[in-house]
């Protein structure tokens, strides 16, 4: 038997290893990036479910337009310009199976193999992941504190050229860093891009996830020439199970990826969508969303804390203002891998930064999730971690 040589692209597995330390009996798990589940209303999603299966159970249970279902997607149109100023059409929004399809079909809809994505670096494996699997070459852009550095995006363009088919960039509450854009690098990025018919893959998956209380313009926002590719989710505002999530972009990009949504599953879960739409129209979900950034961000506190108190002075972090995640950086020369393997052995798991880099030998770093452990877990946890990091610097 013989692989297609994109399979062979990938070699990362992190991100399997992570939920598997989910289901690990005695291990204290931050490596997956998971929702917590005591946030999902299963009170409100039952009635839901009932009154779509009492009143529209035939419809729900069918087909659906491969768009998605019209009621939720009026929805989702209707609180993108109210929510972040975005104007798109019915025919510039589509419901997806989870933001990773967008992603996965963002890679299908422009690389060829050869091509060059341009990346954040460290950026979210997951996407490194679907687009290396189109065979591009994956470009790391230098980031600072405010994102992705215009220098940096210059030098890229002038490097590579017409070579360049995509720009992914995950400007909110970052994963792996927790880091978000500035408003000024925001507009900045999107001016130097409007010199460049390259198209912006946004992913938007924390940007509703701010423990202040207005979230940041997106880079939609600042869009000129409907280059921008905005993908959103369900997942962290409401729950990761049913797998909903948006695309929005420009018509004439739309009607290539609504070709690619039909040929990858003709289209989302017909139900799942009625569900959440049935949800947006008896609850609040604003209200919903400040339930669980309030407890994120207690959460947030507790870890950094909890480090504060247990790690090395050498040992750094920053607290992030939103999302799910810690970083924290080890001394330079420090390799986290050896340390993941040393914290394993002693119950607590992470995902080491070296996964996160597209090419970039960095090692020092590693990637914690504070969104699902309770208190007691994290005291306990990044005390253990604590220790061993102690011990592992000492050597
Ligand atoms: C930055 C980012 N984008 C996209 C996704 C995919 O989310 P989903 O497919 O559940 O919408 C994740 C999942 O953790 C993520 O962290």
């Amino acid at each position: 038997m013989e692989f297609a040589k994109r399979v062979g692209w990938l070699e990362d597995t992190a991100m399997v290893e992570a939920f598997e330390h989910e289901d690990t009996p005695g291990m204290i798990s931050f490596a997956a990036g998971i929702p917590s589940a005591e946030t999902y209303p299963l009170d409100k999603i039952r009635e839901s479910f009932d009154r779509v299966i009492n009143e529209h159970g035939k419809k729900a249970l069918s087909f659906c337009s491969t768009y998605g279902y019209a009621g939720l997607r009026e929805m989702m149109v209707k609180r993108m310009k109210e929510k972040f100023g975005l104007d798109y059409g019915m025919d510039e929004i589509i419901i997806t199976s989870g933001s990773q399809q967008g992603l996965d079909m963002s890679g299908m809809a422009f690389i060829d193999p050869g091509d060059v994505v341009l990346f954040e670096s460290p950026s979210y494996l997951g996407a490194v992941n679907a687009l290396h699997s189109y065979q591009a070459e994956l470009v790391a852009v230098p980031t600072d504190r405010e994102g992705l550095t215009i220098d940096g995006v210059r030098a890229a363009f002038e490097k590579y050229g017409d070579r360049i088919k995509l720009i992914y960039v995950d400007p909110d509450h970052q994963n792996p860093t927790g880091r978000s854009w500035s408003d000024k690098r925001r507009r900045e990025f999107m001016d130097l891009m409007a010199d460049h018919d390259v198209p912006v893959l946004e992913d938007a998956a924390y940007g509703e996830l701010s423990f202040d209380d207005v979230p940041q313009r997106p880079l939609a926002y600042y869009d000129k020439k409907g280059q921008v590719i905005y993908v959103g989710t369900f997942s962290k505002i409401f729950c990761p199970g049913l797998r909903v999530a948006w695309l929005c972009a420009r018509k004439r990009v739309m009607e290539k990826y609504i070709v690619l949504k039909s040929a990858a599953d003709l289209s989302s879960s017909t139900i799942a969508q009625w569900e959440i739409a049935d949800f947006l129209e008896h609850n609040d979900i604003e209200a919903h969303i400040a339930e669980i950034t309030g407890l994120y961000k207690h959460r947030c506190d507790v870890m950094a804390e909890c480090l504060a108190a247990e790690m090395p002075e050498s040992v750094s972090f920053e607290k992030p203002k939103g999302g799910i995640f810690i970083w924290l950086e080890l001394p330079e020369g420090k390799d986290a891998r050896v340390l993941y393997k040393k914290a394993c052995g002693a119950g607590v798991a992470f995902i080491p930064g070296t996964s996160f880099y597209p090419n970039a030998d960095r090692h020092s770093e590693l990637r914690l999730n504070f969104s699902n452990t309770t208190d007691e877990e994290t005291r306990r946890g990044i005390k253990i971690l604590g220790d061993v990091t102690k011990e592992f610097l000492a050597d």
